[in-house]
């Protein structure tokens, strides 16, 4: 195993601390004698124009963070990853998410462990197109022979969270009639609420599940079959029969996993099943089969051009010096932002509706990755890690959290993105609404750079102490990602660029950002409290106080 460098030990962390210590961030000036600074630190990725101007570094200190990245070797971990040695060292795995995009026909074949791991992506892939396009087209139907109108996906964490952000971002492009729906919570809630308005006979569900082990997976799984068989005898299109049920199930389930020797136990024909591999990570695996819904909802097409936008930045990434590349810069300002300047969070603000659960997909993507305090030798990590991130899209942060952003005492470094075309052009009395949407973004970051001054705010009228409450401190930290349109291709290549973006961090800070032993425990505890929540002595009696006079309070009020 190679160890991982101690990025606190580098020169560069050094000279950053040193940097640090004389920092005086002015990005009113630093425009003003560089009027070249937003040309010079805007850069072209693949579809994307990512202008990291606004950002609080100056050429010294950018130069410092790519000699840090030099130092701690992420170029050579990025080779290692594509080369598929096994980085996740914990679960001694490979780590190929970047295989799942490599274009058909390759060469060299990717071979890895001694396996074709080309050709067993695209057999999947050859796979999931035969199947959506038999669904799309009503060759495959229900038990009752009607066409499939709704899909439910059944998945939790990786096997949801990439397929519901993608379906709603790109739901223009679900045009064959199929509407995608998502259940992942255990919460008998979700199911009962996403299925109540379905007819059985037009339902589709995927059971999702990279393990087939997963608690809230399985269990709704099992409660969508129980749904499917009472509504199929309720409307009498089959009986109660064994044969009769497990033909409903052939008909109305599909699953994708890795483990498809559960997915049999489980009942699902195995013939409709498609298969993953274990090098590919839950939060990495939107681009897998995991994505049936997609390829089902939206078309194979359209699932291929996702693909190659992942690709494109994965190119970039490959084939870029580290002074141009945009994933391992990005990475490198949040490493600044975090380690050096005492941030704890980052927002990301997509200026687009569509991209209202992005925040939620980029979570476990970051925070199941990086969230970790030993490196990958086991050792402690020597600093932070790991940023909270969230955002919402705007303009609806906007009257919500941006007060905060703008005036508070906290530094929350944003990436805002958006898009030169929308989805739907409206007017509103002649006037393009998403013209007006984008003046906000516009607006947005130019105050959170250059802010207000007091002497502005005075140059308005305004005297007395409203003068410092209506005074912009500026120099607010912004990345804007702008686009021509959110398109499938652009969508790949916004994904693919936060996985890299938390790639370079977890180098950095010496972590496998590919496990997630964090999840483990309450996991476990789960399973233990369950029969103490049904009542058993023994298991109540072994709680800790807290724990059971919690449980006593849902015995004393529960009412089933
Ligand atoms: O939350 C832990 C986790 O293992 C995630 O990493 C994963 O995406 C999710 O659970 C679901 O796991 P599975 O796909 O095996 O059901």
């Amino acid at each position: 195993m190679t160890a991982p460098v101690d990025a606190t030990a580098t020169p560069a962390w050094s000279e950053l601390s040193s940097l640090r210590d004389s920092f005086a961030p002015d990005l009113r000036d630093w425009f003003a004698i560089d009027p070249r600074r937003a040309e010079r630190l805007s850069f072209e990725l693949a579809d994307l124009h990512v202008d990291l101007s606004k950002n609080l570094v100056t050429d010294e200190i950018l130069a410092a963070l790519v000699r840090l990245a030099e130092q701690t070797g992420v170029a050579q971990r990025y080779a290692a990853m594509l080369a598929g040695e096994h980085i996740n060292t914990t679960e001694d795995r490979a780590v190929l998410h970047t295989a799942l995009r490599r274009p058909a026909g390759t060469e060299p074949a990717l071979v890895v462990d001694g396996q074709d791991i080309d050709a067993d992506v695209q057999s999947v892939l050859t796979a999931m197109s035969a199947f959506a396009d038999r669904v799309r087209s009503g060759e495959w139907t229900g038990v009752t022979g009607k066409k499939v109108t709704h899909i439910v996906n059944i998945g939790i964490g990786g096997s949801d969270l990439g397929p519901v952000m993608v379906s709603a971002a790109l739901e223009p492009y679900a045009t064959a009639g199929i509407q995608a729906r998502f259940v992942s919570n255990i919460d008998p809630f979700d199911l009962a609420n996403k299925t109540k308005d379905l007819d059985p006979e037009t339902t589709l569900f995927i059971v999702a599940s990279k393990t087939f082990t997963t608690l809230e997976t399985l269990t709704n799984a099992r409660l969508a079959r129980d749904w499917l068989w009472g509504g199929l005898q309720a409307a009498g299109a089959i009986d109660g029969s064994d044969e009769a049920r497990t033909d409903a199930v052939a008909h109305h389930f599909v699953a994708v996993s890795t483990a498809l020797d559960k997915v049999a136990a489980f009942g699902i024909d195995p013939v409709n099943a498609f298969g993953f591999w274990d090098w590919v990570g839950g939060r990495y695996s939107v681009d897998s089969a995991i994505g049936l819904s997609l390829m089902i909802e939206l078309g194979p097409d359209v699932f291929r051009e996702l693909l190659a936008g992942f690709h494109a930045v994965d190119e970039h990434v490959r084939t870029t010096p580290l002074d141009a590349n945009v994933p391992v810069l990005m990475g490198l300002l949040n490493v600044w932002y975090s380690n050096f300047l005492g941030a704890q969070s980052h927002a990301v603000l997509p200026y687009a509706q569509q991209l209202s659960r992005f925040a939620a997909y980029l979570q476990q993507l970051t925070m199941e990755s990086n969230g970790k305090s030993v490196r990958w030798d086991g050792s402690p990590a020597t600093t932070d890690t790991g940023e909270v991130f969230w955002g919402e899209p705007g303009t609806n942060g906007q009257h919500a959290f941006y007060q905060l952003i703008h005036q508070g005492t906290r530094l929350i470094p944003a990436d805002f993105i958006a898009f030169a075309n929308p989805a739907y052009p409206l007017e509103d009395g002649g006037r393009d609404v998403h013209g007006l949407f984008l003046s906000n973004f516009l607006a947005q970051t130019k105050a959170l750079a250059f802010g207000k001054t007091a002497a502005e705010v005075e140059a308005e009228g305004t005297t007395g102490p409203l003068v410092a409450a209506r005074t912009f401190a500026g120099n607010k930290p912004t990345t804007s990602i702008f686009a021509p349109a959110l398109t499938p291709a652009v969508l790949g290549q916004l994904v693919a660029l936060y996985e890299h973006i938390t790639f370079t961090q977890g180098v950095i800070w010496g972590v496998n950002s590919f496990d997630q032993w964090g999840v483990e425990l309450g996991k476990q505890l789960a399973l233990q409290i369950a029969p103490a929540i049904e009542g058993d002595e023994a298991a109540i009696a072994a709680q800790d106080a807290s724990t059971r006079s919690l449980l006593a309070y849902y015995a004393a009020h529960r009412t089933r």
